[in-house]
């Protein structure tokens, strides 16, 4: 949630800031700035909108820099508009700042400064920081003493890049609860809120953490925490390439990463799958695998999209486990003082690794002595370096705000833990032998199901003008009912509800007539002929039902008015399969109303705020 580069060295530091801005993007994008360098003096250039329009209006000057940093905002304090974007200067324009978090204190802190003679411009608590930096910088202290002092007074999370008239040769950056890395050029340095921002450039990092500051030189950097001692950072080579985070031919990221499933589940269970043995293997769960198998209880924790494959997670764990699992949104696990034991292992879901209500229950299941697992794509993120042991679920870089490709591979992770964990528990040698054959025909399925979008097309035109969805299934597939509802709402902006199939008769039901589409997930699994009871009743009351249903099922046909058909397998592995057509349906239908599927209103990927 909003994006922070920088860099520092020989060259033109204004191109690489923009560009850096643009890999940025997808974090927040409701207004972007620059501050910099040039000819001896600070200067900001930032307006409400778009990177492109920052760019347009850049170039509309004549700067040399080779000192600067840049920011997109997702707003939190204050509207998005010019004064609210980033950066922020002082008064005498010697001293500027861009901050992704919350000051949570900044009331206190404003009156504080205001009756010291500060004037704010803006509605951002941000400014905050400023004006505090600047006030110990006043007592004569260095640049980095008086981000130390000002930040020991702040309460909340900071991800923070400022610059200083009076030490024009640094950076200095600072890091709790808002991710910042260090990219580590020759003879220049980068900083940033995500490697992608970096690696045009080099692949050289060091990742802060929490309570860290960092002075930043074009040719060496110095790391102290918040109590100012000396630390020694370790140097991290990342595998991400530039391929990986372009478009790729493709019009959007999301379509992209939609195509992209094949492969990205298939690098989620590469190397992993154990044919011989009919298991699988977790390199990151082994040092941790006796005391999950002897947990007495499960708890799977995510927001979101992870929240709704932690949903099939706990189905998969019970089915074949039997050991209790409970789901739980982490933004209420964090807050209402959870029961926690020491033989319970919680399993936390981040696509980013960095959402904020997820690393923050997190923090606190390990204050409770719980094992704590984390099941993440970026890799170096909080939430993966934090956890006791972890399985990284290699889907590459998810651009697209809306999750697509993360949610598969996530479900892939949690097939293989299962796997792994009833192989060691009840499950026979000849069952675990089939299970792995039958998870390696899944990218082969999903690319099968991914030749079915001129079909899904046309039904997007057919709805696109809908004001309201219902989406409905049983068991496995009540999470990607909830997943499909919650993709069309996000890049579609239509009303979409997820519901058990059967809960419809409660209360739903009374929505359905003649303009309402019903999505039914009917696979031929042990609850068909319940779904199809279902089907019946939307039918009865003039609904339109658009079903996903299994190859072959040719009943459904004379019942739904729209049958997507897509390919057997077994139920644990079928919400891989179920949720393809849902994703292709709300991308359609998004595109067909002319929105921005990549970047929806009002959201950003990566939540690292409350
Ligand atoms: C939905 C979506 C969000 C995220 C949620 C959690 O398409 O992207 O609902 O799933 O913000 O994010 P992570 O998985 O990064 O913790």
């Amino acid at each position: 949630m909003c994006g922070i580069v920088g860099y520092i060295g020989e060259r033109d530091a204004i191109p690489i800031l923009i560009e850096g801005l643009k890999r940025l993007e997808y974090r927040g994008y409701d207004s972007a700035g620059l501050g910099f360098f040039s000819k001896g003096a600070l200067n900001i250039i930032k307006n409400k909108g778009k990177v492109a329009l920052l760019e347009e209006k850049i170039n509309g000057h004549n700067h040399q820099s080779k000192i600067g940093i840049g920011h997109t905002r997702w707003a939190t304090h204050g509207i998005p508009n010019e004064t609210n974007a980033h950066p922020h200067f002082n008064k005498e324009k010697t001293l500027l700042v861009i901050h992704n978090g919350i000051i949570e204190n900044y009331q206190p802190l404003k009156k504080i400064l205001i009756g010291d003679g500060y004037e704010f411009k803006s509605e951002t608590d941000t400014e905050v920081l400023v004006h505090l930096i600047d006030s110990f910088l006043k007592k004569g202290v260095t640049l980095f003493s008086a981000v130390r002092h000002a930040l020991n007074q702040v309460e909340g999370t900071y991800g923070l890049a400022v610059l200083s008239c009076g030490e024009p040769d640094k950076i200095v950056v600072a890091r709790k609860g808002s991710p910042l890395v260090l990219g580590i050029g020759e003879n220049e340095n980068f900083i940033a809120s995500d490697v992608s921002a970096l690696i045009a450039h080099t692949k050289q990092v060091v990742y802060l953490e929490d309570g860290e500051i960092a002075e930043v030189y074009k040719d060496h950097f110095r790391t102290k925490n918040i109590e100012d001692e000396e630390i020694q950072k370790e140097i991290i080579e990342v595998t991400m390439s530039i391929e990986q985070i372009d478009k790729g031919g493709y019009s959007t990221f999301m379509l992209k990463e939609i195509m992209e499933q094949p492969e990205s589940v298939l690098n989620s269970m590469r190397g992993r799958l154990v044919h011989d043995d009919g298991t699988s293997k977790l390199g990151g769960l082994e040092s941790v695998l006796n005391r999950i198998a002897n947990s007495k209880r499960f708890i799977i924790c995510a927001c979101g999209t992870s929240w709704h494959s932690g949903m099939v997670g706990e189905y998969m764990f019970e089915q074949y486990l039997r050991i209790p699992t409970e789901v739980e949104y982490a933004s209420e696990f964090r807050y209402r003082n959870p029961i926690i034991h020491p033989d319970d292992t919680i399993f936390f879901i981040s696509q980013s690794g960095e959402t904020a209500d997820t690393l923050a229950a997190m923090k606190e299941a390990k204050r409770k002595g719980a094992l704590v697992i984390g099941i993440c794509n970026a890799v170096g993120s909080s939430i993966a370096r934090d956890s006791d042991a972890g399985v990284y679920i290699h889907a590459g870089p998810e651009i697209g705000v809306a999750s697509t490709k993360a949610f598969t591979a996530q479900l892939s992770v949690f097939a293989l833990i299962t796997l792994l964990l009833a192989r060691r528990k009840d499950m026979s040698l000849i069952d675990g032998k089939k299970m792995v054959e039958e998870f390696q025909t899944i990218p082969g399925k999903i690319e099968k199901i991914l030749k079915l979008e001129k079909q899904i097309e046309v039904i997007a035109e057919e709805f696109k003008n809908a004001k309201n969805f219902l989406y409905l299934g049983r068991g496995y597939n009540f999470p990607v009912a909830l997943e499909g509802a919650l993709k069309l709402k996000e890049i579609s902006y239509i009303h979409a509800e997820g519901y058990p199939a059967a809960e419809m008769k409660h209360g739903p039901i009374a929505l359905v007539d003649e303009n309402m589409p019903v999505v039914f997930i009917a696979p031929k699994d042990s609850t068909y002929d319940k779904i199809i009871s279902n089907i019946e009743e939307i039918k009865a009351r003039k609904g339109k039902v658009i079903a996903i249903a299994t190859e072959g099922d040719d009943d459904i046909d004379r019942l739904a008015d729209y049958v997507i058909k897509i390919p057997e397998t077994i139920r644990m592995l079928m919400p891989i399969l179920s949720v393809i057509p849902l994703q292709l349906l709300a991308y359609h239908i998004a595109m067909k109303k002319g929105l921005n599927v990549d970047q929806p209103r009002n959201l950003a990927k990566s939540v690292t705020v409350e």
